[in-house]
């Protein structure tokens, strides 16, 4: 009784077999031409946008280090520098910069990256990179001049 049955599964599972492996190779011999030519396309475009994005970052680096050097300026600096704590240099008092600012950027970089009197070294932004403190700085110093 089981014989007619078994017989007839396997001849399927075969011929299931040969068909998927048709169905496959004819899909493997029409995708080829059609797909190459609209892929080189598609990565063309993907190309030609993403160097209107390296555009656009360049043009707006320097007002991302203006926001970059505020917000630093607000986390980690405004405590001192806002009410001129510890003897630091109130923000936007000219008289308290002016000398400073006239020892130039780089002097007064170094100030923060190593401290200064009562300011600790990165003026306590630690984990902000050199970039993002001098930005810190550069803020401080358009808005105390
Ligand atoms: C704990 C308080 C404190 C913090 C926080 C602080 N400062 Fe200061 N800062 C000072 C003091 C005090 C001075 C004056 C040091 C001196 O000349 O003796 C100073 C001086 C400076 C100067 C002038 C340095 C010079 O050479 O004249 C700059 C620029 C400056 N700070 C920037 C910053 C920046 C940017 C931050 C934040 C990343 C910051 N400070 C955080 C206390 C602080």
């Amino acid at each position: 009784m089981t014989k007619p049955v078994t017989i007839p599964v396997a001849t399927l599972a075969t011929m299931l077999l040969m068909l998927s492996t048709i169905t496959l190779t004819a899909c493997g011999a029409e995708q080829k031409p059609a797909t190459t030519p609209a892929q080189v396309e598609k990565t063309d475009k993907v190309n030609k946008s993403d160097e209107m994005d390296a555009t656009k970052a360049t043009a707006t680096t320097d007002s991302n280090q203006t926001n970059i050097g505020k917000t630093l300026y607000e986390n980690n600096c405004q405590m001192c520098h806002g009410q001129g704590i510890a003897g630091a240099p109130k923000l936007a008092d000219k008289p308290a910069w002016k000398h400073r600012i006239a020892k130039g950027k780089e002097a007064l970089y170094i100030s923060v990256l190593h401290g200064a009197g009562g300011m600790p070294a990165r003026g306590t932004a630690d984990d902000a990179s050199d970039e993002d403190i001098k930005a810190a700085v550069d803020y401080m110093i358009a808005n105390s001049q």
